[in-house]
């Protein structure tokens, strides 16, 4: 995810522009840069990290003049974190300058065919084919080679566009990916979202998927694709600016929650092609298993809960071994791989110093290393031997939510490619496989809609001393994030626990008013857990069952209900974990806890 911004006005673009792009850093953070025209002229300027090397680079803008331009702050998608794939970018004659949020699908196909026309790229980006398509269709018409330039991009893209022959004229246009159009007074905007708007502009235009928008300091045309006007109204703000920034949500978790299903669709859509998956991205050799006997997944916190559920998907599936480990005990057990061993390391940072350490102790040992991470050009992504990014977008919430979730949706991913290649499973499966994994985003967001009643059991539990959450297979490994979360944001002390296991010894903590939530979404161990359920009800406990929408057992023996939509056993992680991270939050609502940024934590844990 990236943030975009343009300026069209009586003032001096830069300094407006910088600070509106501070607002949006929370999108993106690996490189940011800007361009305006002046004296028919673009200056450009770029820097690699945060926006604060742009305003040191230029002064917080003062160092630059012209009245329109356009900014952008990265969230690397393709290219590497650096001066040279930081947006804008500028055809080879300099006349176009673009900046660009989203993934364009087809840049491979375009890119090939500018080259063979003679255009000299200089950045690994996708982004860059739009400025020499621009020039490509330039006849001195701006607007029809704006046109005819997004008719041949796919995928998804959120664009600003400036052309020095028009020196008060910014094109923006999106599909696929957010934009909106600010409304000032003698000066107008276009931006990712309100919040870079909102300090200067309460008056926004919301356009359509697929329309354009003329910007200059007078006036606002929005047109379809086709060049025919269309009138959009003029729509107000009612946040404040602090508000903005979290998208109109009380707290980053809570977005970021929210989401999930969009974060979660990036992570499956460009790894399904016509029904097929495919991993080419990772960098992966299609003999990738050839020599592979086993497997050991390796991470931190919430990383280590989704490869508990890798565990099971994997040897479900592709019948390889799989060994779960934490990563700060596995650097110090002298542990026993070798080249025959793929070590796959997940983290949502790619900077968790333990992460790391394991990763270079399996490299050590020489195993292929693949990583699952989620921040581009982090140090785990360029130690890997290859890499699978969760592009989740940058996550500013201290407790992961989406983080976790696009882990988990990757590792289904993997599943299935994995047995594929070991042949585990035939076509038929894999490709019915490959369906249930394109309906996660829908049971991501029907997993939300299910259970307005979260806030009313959050307030009927908050007082809380303990909690307990019980589960068997991957329903366990659920409950093993469900716990984390309610404990680093609500401060109350929680344990998971495989249901089968209560009995032998952890049940005498079960005494009356003990709250066990129990996740029941396991139909083929659905009997098991009603028996467990009966034997801390025999103790006193009040259990929180969690069951699939269409399932009636464990209703009786439960005090309250939470619903899960129905999916594939084996990939509904996502699904499950969903309501345990909104009742952990209303949880901590209710405690009135620090919940974006809990005690004593810290996003990346970047000491051993
Ligand atoms: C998750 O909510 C926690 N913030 C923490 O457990 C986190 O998952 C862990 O520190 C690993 O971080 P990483 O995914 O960035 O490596």
């Amino acid at each position: 995810m990236c943030g975009i911004v343009g300026y069209v006005g009586n003032e001096n673009a830069a300094p407006i522009l910088i600070e509106c792009l501070k607002k949006l850093e929370y999108r993106g953070y690996d490189s940011a840069g800007i361009a305006v025209i002046d004296k028919n002229e673009i200056n450009m300027v770029k820097a690699t990290g945060k926006i604060k090397n742009l305003c040191d680079k230029t002064n917080d803008g003062c160092s630059l003049s012209g009245n329109i331009g356009i900014a952008h702050t990265r969230w690397a998608t393709h290219g590497a974190p650096n001066d040279i794939n930081a947006h804008p970018h500028v055809s080879n004659n300099k006349k176009f300058a673009v900046v660009h949020n989203g993934i364009i699908e087809n840049y491979m196909d375009l890119k090939k065919e500018l080259v063979d026309k003679g255009y000299k790229f200089n950045s690994e980006t996708d982004t860059e084919v739009v400025v020499h398509l621009l020039d490509m269709y330039y006849d001195k018409d701006f607007k029809k080679s704006v046109m005819k330039t997004v008719s041949r991009l796919e995928g998804s893209y959120a664009l600003g566009v400036i052309c020095k022959d028009y020196p008060n004229t910014i094109y923006a246009a999106m599909l696929n990916s957010p934009l909106i159009i600010g409304v000032g007074v003698s000066e107008n905007y276009f931006a990712s979202d309100v919040t870079a708007l909102v300090q200067h502009t309460k008056n926004v235009i919301y356009i359509e998927e697929g329309e354009f928008a003329e910007i200059t300091r007078e006036k606002i045309n929005v047109f379809d694709c086709t060049g025919e006007p269309v009138a959009r109204e003029i729509t107000r703000i009612v946040w404040d600016v602090e508000a903005a920034e979290k998208g109109g949500y009380e707290h980053f978790m809570l977005k970021e929650i929210m989401e999930q299903p969009r974060a979660i669709k990036s992570a499956i859509e460009p790894r399904i092609k016509k029904g097929k998956i495919t991993l080419d991205d990772s960098g992966m050799p299609d003999d990738i298993m050839k020599d592979i006997n086993r497997i050991v997944i390796t991470a931190c916190g919430s990383a280590y809960h989704a490869a508990c559920t890798g565990k099971y998907m994997i040897e479900q599936l592709a019948r390889i071994p799989v060994e779960v480990d934490l990563a700060s005990e596995f650097r110090y057990r002298n542990p026993i791989i070798n080249k025959s061993t793929l070590v796959i390391v997940i983290s949502q940072s790619g900077e968790t110093a333990d992460t790391i350490a394991a990763l270079k102790e399996a490299k050590q040992l020489g195993a292929p290393v693949l990583a699952i991470v989620n921040v581009v050009g982090s140090a785990i992504s360029k130690l890997a031997d290859y890499v699978i990014y969760t592009w989740a977008g940058p996550e500013i919430a201290v407790a992961t939510t989406k983080g976790y979730t696009t882990q988990v949706t990757v590792l289904c991913l993997l599943s299935v490619f994995l047995a594929q290649k070991v042949g585990s499973i035939d076509k038929k499966t894999a490709s019915s496989l490959t369906e249930d994994i394109q309906q996660i985003p829908k049971l991501a967001q029907r997993a939300i809609d299910l259970n307005p009643q979260i806030p009313y059991l959050a307030r009927k539990y908050h007082n809380e001393r303990s909690m307990f959450f019980i589960g068997r297979n991957t329903d366990y490994a659920v409950c093993l994030e469900g716990s984390l979360k309610l404990k680093e944001i609500s401060y109350i002390h929680s344990e998971a626990y495989a249901a089968g296991e209560l009995k032998h010894g952890t049940i005498a903590l079960i005494d009356n008013d003990r709250l066990v939530v129990a996740l029941a979404c396991n139909e083929r161990l659905l009997d098991k857990l009603v028996s467990n359920i009966r034997e801390v009800k025999a103790r006193g406990a009040k259990v929180l069952g969690i069951i699939t929408e269409r399932s009636t057992k464990i209703i009786p023996e439960s005090d309250d209900i939470i619903y899960i939509p129905e999916g594939n056993t084996l990939f509904n992680a996502v699904a499950q974990v969903i309501p345990l991270q909104l009742f952990a939050y209303y949880v901590a609502l209710e405690n009135d806890c620090d919940i974006d940024k809990p005690k004593n934590l810290a996003k990346s844990v970047t000491v051993e």
